[in-house]
């Protein structure tokens, strides 16, 4: 059986101030095989990577990305509210993650947070980045919004698509059909169930799973024999799968 992926979830965020450069050095460093992360749009329609509409919880500043323009979101920290020893730490954009990536045969999460803010083609200037950098081979393009897949897929079928969802999906290989999707993204409780990711294996459906943290939890996943598991704690997973 082919072995799961250690996706790390925001970079190593368990340890490391989210979606932030030292916490993308750092899951590479613990030995993840890929990083997730979410991405957002400014006024100015810079992409950059944060967790949450707005800025709030995760740098010293308030207020959503939309409203700031790139080099205004530039002067909030992202590190500090971690801890003080990150400070200095800034949002990224999607360039400087691509940048750093693109050369290290990583499998690439990008999450669109466009279920709350419908940011205007987010698909098609998040897809023209992935070319730029050459990772289109690496990238899984994954959201919420169901309907934002669609349009991934309308503007290059190239692209691999992944949903993501809570609940336990009645026939969950049937519906991605109809969305065209390449892999189901699920909260793991979702799929903690043989006869559910039989099915859905079966019908070559990718299922990467969010987020695991737990010892119990990462192995039983293992043995189900999920494609990738997204954590907060990749050294946690690195150890485990070297174990199984
Ligand atoms: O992509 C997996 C996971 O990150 C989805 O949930 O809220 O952590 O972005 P969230
Ligand atoms: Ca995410």
């Amino acid at each position: 059986m082919k072995r799961s992926l250690n996706i790390a979830h925001r970079g190593f965020s368990g340890e490391y101030p989210e979606n932030t450069m030292v916490a993308f050095r750092k899951a590479i460093e613990a030995g993840c095989d890929g990083i997730e992360t979410d991405l957002h749009m400014t006024k100015d329609g810079v992409i950059v990577i944060c967790h949450d509409e707005t800025i709030d919880r995760t740098t010293n500043g308030t207020g959503f990305i939309c409203d700031y323009t790139y080099s205004e979101l530039c002067e909030f920290d992202a590190g500090i509210k971690f801890n003080r020893q990150f400070e200095g730490e800034r949002i990224p954009n999607i360039d400087e993650f691509l940048d750093y990536v693109m050369d290290k045969n990583l499998l690439i999460n990008l999450e669109l947070k466009n279920d709350m803010i419908p940011y205007s083609e987010l698909e098609k200037k998040v897809i023209d980045k992935v070319y730029e950098f050459g990772v289109e081979k690496n990238v899984i393009i994954s959201s919420f919004n169901h309907y934002s897949m669609i349009r991934v897929k309308e503007y290059d079928k190239n692209i691999k698509t992944g949903l993501l969802y809570t609940a336990v999906l009645y026939k969950a290989h049937e519906y991605i059909k109809t969305v065209g999707a390449d892999a189901m993204h699920p909260f793991f409780s979702s799929v903690m169930n043989k006869k559910i990711v039989t099915d859905i294996k079966k019908n070559g459906i990718i299922i990467n799973a969010y987020t695991v943290n737990e010892k119990k939890y990462m192995e039983r996943l293992i043995e189900l024999g999920i494609d990738g598991i997204i954590t907060n704690y990749p050294d946690k997973l690195k150890k485990i799968l070297e174990n199984s």
